[in-house]
């Protein structure tokens, strides 16, 4: 079948692993659904597996794709959620430390055909389109879990998301602002802090730049290059939510501010299938859709990892059959 996949890890030049080309027909154990896809998002996740960040040698090659909505064989059209739980595990998926993302272990959705899990297959809102429906499973997931389930957050309060393009950050401004968040937003170009007002912010800074005021909570996934104005940008009491580290890991903790202002920092990964069916739901009623700034045919999978690769996103990047 037509796949999209990394050969084998590539730490320094993650491009030169991506292959457009064929993989075998898959098998589909029992207990298992072979969903027909019709369209995937990108994640910087995939970067990452092409590095051989996350995955085991010995896994490649590995079809990339964290992300997918298709159809079944019975004809219902299906959002799949991309955490996998080791065998019997009950209660949240992304505390199972046995689990993996579709492409660490199981192959991932960017091919004509996917197999998952019964239980990581979820109906597609009639209201979502499957490119709309694509982007749900790891990036807004993520942004869901971040904002509603972490922070602890209430409407009305002032939120600073670092970060305009991305999947999860403009995820992050389109949830908050749809809730009732006051939403704040740093930027590498006014480009895209252009976007991130489009999508409702109702500021946009530069990267770095001194705030009119301090923040409740504060959404992280760049890390080092953002974690020292985050510290400084916080409320006494305020919350910090990472989920991410795109530019490295950080120098200094700031532990003293983060002591003397009783700051509070919180990890949070993906979200749960309950998450998920949430998160959907939300998007039905609220008629809120996710941002995608490109939408490529599979085939031409290579621009997108190009644009992710050199920070030229404008929200998510699809990939359609
Ligand atoms: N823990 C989890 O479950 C989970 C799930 C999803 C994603 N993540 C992580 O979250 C991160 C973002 O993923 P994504 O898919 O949203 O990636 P993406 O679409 O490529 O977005 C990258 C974002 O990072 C910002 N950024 C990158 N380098 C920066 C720098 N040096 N200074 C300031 N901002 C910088 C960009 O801001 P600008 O718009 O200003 O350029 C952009 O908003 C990745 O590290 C990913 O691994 C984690």
């Amino acid at each position: 079948m037509f796949a999209v996949y990394a050969a084998r890890p590539e730490a320094d030049d993650p491009l030169a692993a991506l292959t457009v080309g064929e993989r075998p027909d898959p098998d589909v154990p029992a207990g298992s659904l072979a969903v027909t896809v019709r369209a995937a998002s990108l994640n910087m996740h995939d970067l990452w597996t092409l590095r051989g960040v996350g995955i085991k040698p010995e896994q490649f090659p590995m079809i990339l794709g964290c992300d997918g909505a298709g159809v079944l064989p019975d004809g219902s059209e299906v959002v799949l959620h991309p955490v996998v739980t080791s065998p019997g595990w009950m209660g949240d998926e992304t505390l199972d430390p046995k689990r993996s993302l579709l492409t660490e272990r199981l192959q991932g959705t960017f091919a004509d055909t996917v197999v998952v899990p019964e239980r990581n297959v979820l109906p597609k809102p009639e209201s979502l389109s499957f490119a709309e429906a694509a982007c749900m499973g790891t990036a807004w997931l993520t942004a869901y879990r971040m904002l509603f389930v972490k922070s602890g957050l209430r409407p009305g309060q002032t939120m600073l998301v670092q970060g305009a393009s991305g999947g999860v950050s403009t995820a992050l401004v389109q949830l908050g602002c749809a809730a009732g968040m006051r939403v704040w937003v740093t930027g590498r170009s006014a480009e895209k802090r252009e976007l991130a007002r489009a999508l409702g912010a109702h500021a946009v800074f530069e990267s770095g730049a001194r705030l009119p005021g301090r923040v409740d909570g504060v959404f992280e996934t760049v890390g080092k290059a953002t974690w020292g104005h985050t510290m400084k940008s916080l409320e006494p009491g305020g919350i910090v939510v990472c989920s991410g580290a795109t530019s490295g890991d950080v120098d200094a903790a700031q532990l003293q501010r983060l002591f003397f202002l009783q700051l509070r920092v919180v990890g949070s990964t993906m979200g749960t299938r309950d998450e998920l069916a949430d998160l959907l739901a939300f998007l039905d009623v609220s008629g809120v859709r996710p941002q995608i700034g490109a939408e490529l045919a599979m085939t031409d999978a290579e621009q997108g990892f190009e644009a992710m690769l050199d920070g030229d996103t404008a929200g998510k990047i699809v990939l359609t059959r």
